[in-house]
């Protein structure tokens, strides 16, 4: 019989689908095999690990213990082969802890850039001031929390609730951190949407949605090579995530052939068996945050997950799997072998250059910072990105660009500088002074801040502007007095948002409500009241409601600048005096309330120890709920205005069959595995496993060794159960490689169109492409395909966007795999979710007929 043509059906019928129930039945943990970019770190991997005792393994596993070592997570270490632990440091936006590094802009600025370059630079500008401490794993980027809800803690930390718009931006930072020297972590995998019961919510979840919205930013991290994914402290439909089969072995390992190292967020891992068996392969810190006496200090792996090797409950491939991946990934990263690595140079838990280099054992006094300067010219990348992704949300009355005004009223805290310094609040958990990042793990120390009002004054100067700055947000007839007689009022306002280990002002975490916080809104209320020409800036975590000050006559213009990072107010200037056109693009919806955006947080629980909560809204989160629910936004995603305007036209799609890059080296293999291998042989006697003699361990530091010579082992008499079980498995019909089957990623339309500038000033825009796949189960569009195009006055450019299978693709729930549905499907070509410019019928592909 001949084959069915690929596009009609799954991509790959294999004997796979003779299914595997992924959420009853228990199977293996996916041992590595190397492939896409693995294969010579492969390599190198399983000759390394072969050459290492039991003991030297699981050291590499299991972090020391809670400030333990210097960084905020160290392995165990190989010393007999000079391999000292991984350093393992936060965040997402650049080192956290430290001195002498940049504070880049958040996350979810970098996503309203909607630029693939500056995605690219500012991952590899963090990675080689990660690569210059001494860090291995940078504990960036994130896709998790994509942003299901728009109160959620951490969304900043991340690019968007949009998944396209998010893999893109997660596979360029990877791919820049990790060109660097450095192994980036993907966090937090995966559905920890929100701050509030992080540590014990269980979320139920469909498959689809899964694969379709969360999951997919993960794939493409994984395609990108990323080196490590943290798994996060929620449940899945009942599971922890740091031990959950479907989750991590079937869908991360298996479906994604994931062939780097999955660490637990810290203190997520819960238990020592249901860990290692179902897929974790590094525990962090190692111990508990608070150690418990006795020999493995409260730890889970350690000297527990060398008994659990030796009773045979955990089989010697599973271990040697732990240590291939995270060693892979070492040897990924790395040109050199591996004792050319900096040392690490400075201490987490110390400011001064001398302390302890074991603070949890109070132990090993010395030079623990060593004060390195990383920050290199990054100041001028992050003032690019903070103008860049600055949104012009209004800007009547052409208000903006500022033309050497009479005079400027600067009113607000959050203009202001904190004169206690930028880092004056722990963990950045305040809004004393003008926000530029979120709070929590995700911060980095500022090297400084510009803030908007050190900015501006210097600018009036320049200008021979008169200037004032009002500090307070409370005194509303002082603002008043000061906005009166401006030429132009410029209020600043925040809404602030973090983790949820720090409460500010009764927000834990998530934010209460979407409004401004500290008075804002009255204070936009009191100075449009006053003048009517209010400037709003904003610098928030995520939208606000504030369709009252887009309607206001005297508020002509609103931008939101987000978190920008330590170049701040040097970035808005620039943009507000039109150095720099603004270009960046809303990466989330604004709605009128917090309802409008139909998911919602969960802040109650009738049982807080087991809260759960269900996705029922499915794929329809932000602008795909607005589009379906028929809600006017006050802004939708993917809006923003320049000073210059835009023309579109010559939609072209160009249809490939979609198979003549397939090369036989990307097929999938014959549907079954290699069984698992293991590297080297184990020495099992109990005193091979103890320390040596006279070592002496310093309580709570965590290690591999058995407690002691006294320790009984009992040979476990279980069967191999599927979960023990090393023979070969079932490759997943969607699987076959990292990121997913090849043949998803191959080109099957190529569309073009023209953009002009028509207006009078350079400008750069931010064509998007959103595709409708058809029928009620898909949104009326998602986006698939974005570019930012620079162009002179008059200048024309062609936008090139290239649709995948994958793009075009729905998860089919039965056959565990992606398929084209013959639905009819549409693109569009727009400045926003909502602006289109240009449309057409997708053709089909050839062989298929829309229905
Ligand atoms: C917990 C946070 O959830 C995670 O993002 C962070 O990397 C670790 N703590 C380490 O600080």
């Amino acid at each position: 019989m001949a084959p069915l043509p690929s596009f009609l059906v799954p991509l790959l019928i294999t004997a796979a689908s003779a299914a595997i129930d992924p959420f009853t039945s228990g199977f293996p943990s996916p041992w590595a095999v190397g492939g896409l970019g693995w294969d010579e770190a492969y390599t190198k991997a399983k000759e390394f690990v072969s050459g290492l005792t039991l003991v030297e393994k699981v050291n590499l596993t299991t972090g020391t213990g809670w400030e333990a070592d210097r960084c905020v997570g160290v392995t165990g270490s190989v010393p007999r082969l000079g391999f000292r632990g991984f350093c393992l440091q936060d965040g997402p936006l650049g080192i956290r802890y430290t001195d002498h590094n940049s504070a880049f802009p958040a996350g979810i600025n970098v996503g309203a850039t909607f630029s693939r370059r500056l995605m690219r630079l500012r991952g590899e500008a963090m990675g080689s001031e990660f690569h210059d401490k001494g860090i291995d794993v940078q504990l960036g980027p994130a896709a998790g929390p994509l942003g299901r809800v728009p109160q959620g803690g951490r969304n900043w930390e991340g690019f968007s609730p949009d998944p396209y718009l998010t893999g893109v931006a997660m596979a360029e930072t990877i791919k820049g951190i990790q060109s660097k020297g450095v192994i980036a972590c993907a966090k937090h995998y995966i559905l920890n949407e929100q701050e509030h019961f992080r540590n014990s919510i269980s979320v139920k979840i469909d498959d689809r949605t899964l694969h379709e919205l969360y999951l997919w930013p993960f794939a493409d991290s994984v395609r990108a090579g990323v080196g490590s994914i943290m798994c996060s402290y929620n449940k899945i439909e009942g599971l922890y995530s740091c031990e959950n089969n479907w989750t991590t072995n079937y869908i991360l390992k298996n479906e994604l052939s994931f062939q780097g190292f999955v660490v637990s967020d810290w203190g997520a891992q819960k238990t020592t068996l249901g860990s290692a068996l179902n897929g974790l392969d590094m525990a962090m810190p190692g111990g508990p945050f608070s150690p418990t006496p006795g020999p493995y200090s409260g730890a889970i792996w350690g000297g527990l997950l060398t008994e659990a090797v030796l009773r045979g409950d955990v089989p010697q491939w599973r271990l040697d799997d732990m240590v291939v991946r995270i060693m892979a990934s070492y040897f990924k990263v790395h040109t050199g072998n591996y004792t050319t690595r900096p040392d690490i140079n400075f201490s987490s838990w110390e400011k001064k250059a001398e302390g302890y280099f074991h603070p949890s054992s109070k132990s090993s006094w010395g030079v623990v910072n060593e004060f390195v300067d990383v920050q290199r010219n990054h100041a001028a990348l992050i003032r690019e990105i903070g103008a860049k992704s600055i949104v012009l949300l209004k800007n009547s009355n052409s208000a903006l660009p500022l033309r050497k005004p009479a005079s400027v009223a600067v009113i607000g805290r959050d203009a202001q500088d904190d004169p206690l310094g930028p880092n004056a609040c722990v963990e950045r958990a305040c809004i004393n002074a003008t926000v530029a990042m979120g709070w929590g793990s995700g911060t980095a120390e500022y090297p400084y801040l510009i803030s908007p009002s050190t900015a501006l004054k210097a600018r009036a100067a320049v200008d021979g502007t008169a200037f004032t700055s009002i500090v307070g947000n409370w005194d509303l007839a002082q603002a008043q007095a000061a906005a009166r007689n401006a030429s132009v009022a410029i209020v600043f306002a925040t809404a602030h948002a973090g983790e949820d280990f720090v409460d500010v002002d009764g927000n834990k975490g998530d934010r209460n409500n979407l409004t401004l916080w500290d008075n804002g809104d009255a204070l936009i209320r009191a100075v449009a009241a006053v003048n009517n020409n209010t400037v709003v800036v904003l610098h928030t975590a995520g939208p606000v409601v504030l369709d009252y000050a887009k309607a206001h006559p005297n508020v002509t213009a609103i931008l939101w600048a987000g978190y920008p990072g330590q170049e701040s107010g040097n970035g808005l200037a620039d943009v507000l005096y039109g150095d720099v056109n603004p270009q960046g693009r809303s990466p989330f919806t604004w709605g009128k309330s917090v309802e409008d955006y139909g998911a919602e947080l969960l802040f109650t629980a009738p049982d807080p120890r087991n809260p759960t909560q269900s996705f029922d809204e499915g794929v329809f989160i932000d602008y795909r709920h607005f589009q379906k629910a028929g809600i006017a936004p006050t802004w939708e995603f993917g809006f923003g205005l320049s000073y210059t305007t835009f023309d579109y036209s010559g939609l072209k799609i160009v249809s490939h069959n979609g198979e003549d890059t397939l090369t036989p080296t990307q097929m999938i293999n014959e549907g079954l595995t290699e069984p698992a291998s293991t590297f080297g042989t184990l020495n099992r006697s109990i005193s091979a496993n103890i320390p040596p003699a006279g070592f002496n361990k310093i309580w709570p530091y965590v290690y591999p060794w058995l407690s002691g010579s006294n320790v009984t082992i009992v040979p476990s008499t279980a069967a191999v159960t599927p979960a023990t079980n090393g023979s070969e498995q079932r490759v997943l019909p969607a699987g076959g490689a990292p990121g997913g089957n090849p043949r998803l990623y191959e080109v099957m339309y190529t569309i073009t169109a023209e953009i002009k500038n028509t207006g009078t000033v350079p400008g750069t825009e931010i064509p998007q492409l959103y595709v409708q796949l058809g029928g009620e189960e898909n949104p009326w569009g998602v986006l698939r395909g974005f570019d930012d195009v620079a162009l002179a006055p008059g200048e024309t450019k062609m936008v090139k966007f290239e649709l995948t299978r994958r793009d075009i693709s729905n998860w089919n729930t039965t056959s565990q795999n992606w398929e084209i549905w013959s639905k009819p499907k549409f693109v569009f070509v727009g400045s926003s979710s909502n602006r289109i410019r240009l449309n057409a019928t997708l053709p089909a592909p050839p062989g298929m007929v829309w229905v």
